[in-house]
């Protein structure tokens, strides 16, 4: 399973990448806007400075919702960087752009997507990935990861190589989870991440395993 930080946070992607466990980035604008990136120039350049620092995939969201605008934009973007994929909102329009960009061999990412028929649409538009919202499904009352094995079920079925990528992480569990049922990515926040290395046996183990040899090397 491949791990993606969800975040425009250039301190935690380097800090993700340095642990070794950093397979690609997704970004949002409400994740853009949180590190106060804004205006054209600044948008590209912090692209830009993601794709220094992993040389795994970054989605890179399109902001129109118009076909003629998102393949106008999600073209600028691809040309940025080979890393760069396209990501688009599960609308009629992005359905459509998906369509487009697949044919012309630009990878998407297609977001927003909160049922197992989205996740379809996505699929036969041939997106390079779908990201269902695990985390904002569970926040309504509804069981994010059945959506995980629903798409996974249905992918199976037919043999689509759209990958799911698990979106709307929250924390170590789903993680578990989306690699139990085999989703292909999960993209979480660092703290998510780091969360899966930690377990008081580990910790109380290796406290004493140091006083053990300190003690019998008399110090
Ligand atoms: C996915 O690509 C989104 O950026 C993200 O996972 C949304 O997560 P949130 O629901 O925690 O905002």
């Amino acid at each position: 399973m491949k791990f993606f930080i969800d975040t425009a946070n250039l301190a935690q992607i380097k800090e993700a990448h340095e642990m070794g466990v950093l397979d690609g980035v997704t970004t949002n604008p409400s994740l853009m806007a949180k590190e106060g990136i804004t205006g054209d120039e600044n948008v590209i350049n912090h692209y830009k400075a993601i794709c220094e620092i992993t040389d795994g995939d970054v989605s890179a969201e399109v902001i129109s919702t118009t076909f003629d605008e998102m393949v106008a934009e999600g073209e600028a973007l691809a040309k940025l960087h080979e890393q760069i994929v396209v990501k688009v909102p599960m609308i009629k329009d992005g359905v459509k752009a998906i369509k487009y960009f697949t044919s012309k061999g630009i990878r998407t990412n297609c977001t927003l997507v909160f049922s197992a028929g989205q996740a379809l649409l996505a699929a036969k538009a041939g997106a390079t990935y779908v990201s269902p919202f695990v985390g904002r499904l569970d926040d309504v009352a509804t069981d994010g990861m059945q959506l995980i094995e629903d798409i996974r079920l249905i992918y199976d079925n037919y043999g689509y190589e759209t990958q799911i990528l698990a979106a709307s992480v929250r924390h170590p569990m789903h993680i578990i989870q989306c690699a139990k049922i085999g989703a292909d990515v999960i993209t979480a926040p660092l703290s998510a991440i780091a969360a899966l290395l930690k377990h008081p046996l580990t910790d109380n183990g290796l406290a004493q395993f140091l006083a053990d040899h300190a003690k019998a090397a008399g110090k």
